[in-house]
């Protein structure tokens, strides 16, 4: 699936980034950002794309930030808007990251595309990575888009198919627990016509792994 979708996003790279316009995130950026400490410090981009608009918003606020993609097109987009951005070329589930390194993390729209199964490793590392007392926010796939109450599988976006798959909102909270995250908040938001679940984790003070 990931190879098959890396090359999905090559296509994609263009389209989306005349598109990107229609996905106003103020509000989930500045809802974020005041959960964080007013100290600028090192975000961890998860699936980056062209580096807009989360990387350009906290680089634009003193932030350094670094981005991973697995789309050479995407990243290609994202050292023409984000020059400042270290860029990492990789799939987020091989991404080795030293622990305690990151005071956020975020990943908007990218995680829904990583199976399931992956999910409970996937945020075992980002708790690790996170510095004790950083936040994540992510976008999570749900009924409210897919249909299902567990997914995964093609729907069509921008008239390409792209692999989704999420499991249910309770089953993600209870892994997100299971961690040792704090849940700050999980809000469905309905943004350019389609509705997600934006979810904001904390990793609590006195964890160091
Ligand atoms: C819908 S775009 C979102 C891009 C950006 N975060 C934004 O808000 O515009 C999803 C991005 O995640 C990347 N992506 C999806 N799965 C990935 C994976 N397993 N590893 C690395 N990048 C991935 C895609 O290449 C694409 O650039």
């Amino acid at each position: 699936m990931p190879k098959e979708l890396m090359a999905v996003y090559d296509k994609l790279a263009r389209t989306y980034d005349e598109n990107r316009g229609l996905f106003d995130m103020t509000a989930v950026f500045n809802d974020f950002f005041n959960v964080l400490d007013k100290k600028p410090g090192h975000l961890l981009d998860l699936g980056c794309g062209a580096g807009e608009p989360i990387p350009g918003l906290f680089i634009s606020n003193g932030w350094r930030v670094t981005g991973v993609d697995f789309s050479k097109k995407m990243l290609k987009l994202a050292e023409k808007y984000q020059p400042e951005m270290k860029r990492i070329f990789s799939d987020i589930m091989d991404l080795e990251q030293e622990n305690g390194t990151y005071d956020a993390v975020a990943a908007a729209y990218s995680l829904f595309h990583i199976e399931k199964e992956n999910h409970m490793s996937l945020f075992a590392n980002i708790f690790r990575w996170l510095k004790p007392g950083g936040k994540a926010l992510f976008t999570y796939a749900t009924r409210e888009y897919t249909g299902a109450d567990s997914f995964s599988g093609y729907i069509e976006f921008m008239s390409v198919s792209l692999f989704y798959s999420h499991t249910t909102p309770e089953a993600l909270r209870r892994m997100l627990r299971d961690i040792g995250f704090d849940i700050i908040s999980m809000d469905y938001r309905n943004i350019g016509g389609e509705t997600f679940l934006w979810v904001t984790i904390g990793k609590p003070i006195g964890k160091k792994t």
